[in-house]
């Protein structure tokens, strides 16, 4: 019964994150930017633009340049973040891949790590004024979710163990459509129930910046408007249409 919930719940989920993410892809790649505004000094050639999107992507560059204290916090989480979903890839592969398994001991401190870093955005939300001011509930539940995966997670490790090869089982099974049991100790389904949570609002929540970034057209444009002329789709449209001004 309890499998059986969670195997479809994992299956709504997975469909929810994969649609819903889709779509908004889907959405920002097919909105107008009808004016040409990369934030400059800007690249003038799309290589440029490649390597200062990734720049941006991978070490936070304007957050370095703006707030040092968000920036130490927030490379710390998504540094562990990233370190903690490569080490739970052995959950869905078998065999596996060797980068994997030597990720393993890492991913460990990655995870009090991911969590401190979700502690120090936090406190900025409390502690400071201005940034009290402006933040809404789903910061804060946002915040809180992934500080309560995280905490679930490591309960798990350093407190009450979970059969970690019964849960790899569950969920080669779920890929398989070959459903599986799953054990049924607490941490471990209060950490598999936040994860589909998070999974289904990830589409509707501030989580979209993850893909959004790409699509900012401040970061993703090459600075040559004199070059060439910037027109948008829908204005090249309306301009052979013989409308616009
Ligand atoms: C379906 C997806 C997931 C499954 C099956 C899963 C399962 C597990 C299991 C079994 C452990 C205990 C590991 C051990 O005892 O060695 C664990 C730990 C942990 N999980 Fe997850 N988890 C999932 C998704 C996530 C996500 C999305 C996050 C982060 C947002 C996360 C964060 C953590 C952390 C921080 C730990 C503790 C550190 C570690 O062992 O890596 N988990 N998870």
């Amino acid at each position: 019964m309890l499998t059986m919930a969670y195997a479809v719940l994992f299956y709504v989920a997975t469909a929810l994150l994969a649609g819903g993410l889709g779509y908004r892809i889907w959405q920002y790649a097919s909105t107008p930017a009808p004016l040409k505004i990369p934030t400059t000094p800007a690249p003038v050639t799309t290589g440029g633009v490649v390597f200062r999107m990734a720049r941006e992507v991978l070490v936070f560059e304007s957050l370095f340049k703006s707030n040092k204290w968000i920036w130490a916090f927030g490379i710390l989480f998504h540094g562990a973040l990233a370190a903690v979903l490569l080490r739970h890839v052995r959950y869905f592969q078998n065999p596996v891949w060797d980068v994997i398994a030597l990720i393993q001991p890492i991913g460990v401190y990655a995870g009090f790590a991911m969590v401190a870093g979700l502690l120090g955005l936090w406190a900025r939300r409390i502690i400071v004024p201005r940034v009290r001011y402006i933040s809404a509930p789903s910061d804060h539940l946002m915040l809180f979710l992934l500080v309560m995966i995280g905490v679930s997670g490591l309960s798990m490790k350093f407190v009450a163990h979970t059969d970690i090869i019964a849960v790899k089982t569950f969920f080669l099974g779920l890929m398989r459509f070959d459903i599986q049991p799953l054990p049924s100790d607490p941490n471990l389904l209060i950490h598999l129930g936040l994860v589909a949570l998070l999974m289904i609002i990830f589409p509707f929540s501030k989580l979209l910046h993850a893909p959004g970034i790409f699509f900012s057209p401040t970061r993703n444009q090459v600075d040559n408007p004199r070059e060439r002329r910037h027109l948008s789709k829908w204005a090249a449209k309306l301009e052979a249409d013989g409308g616009g001004a």
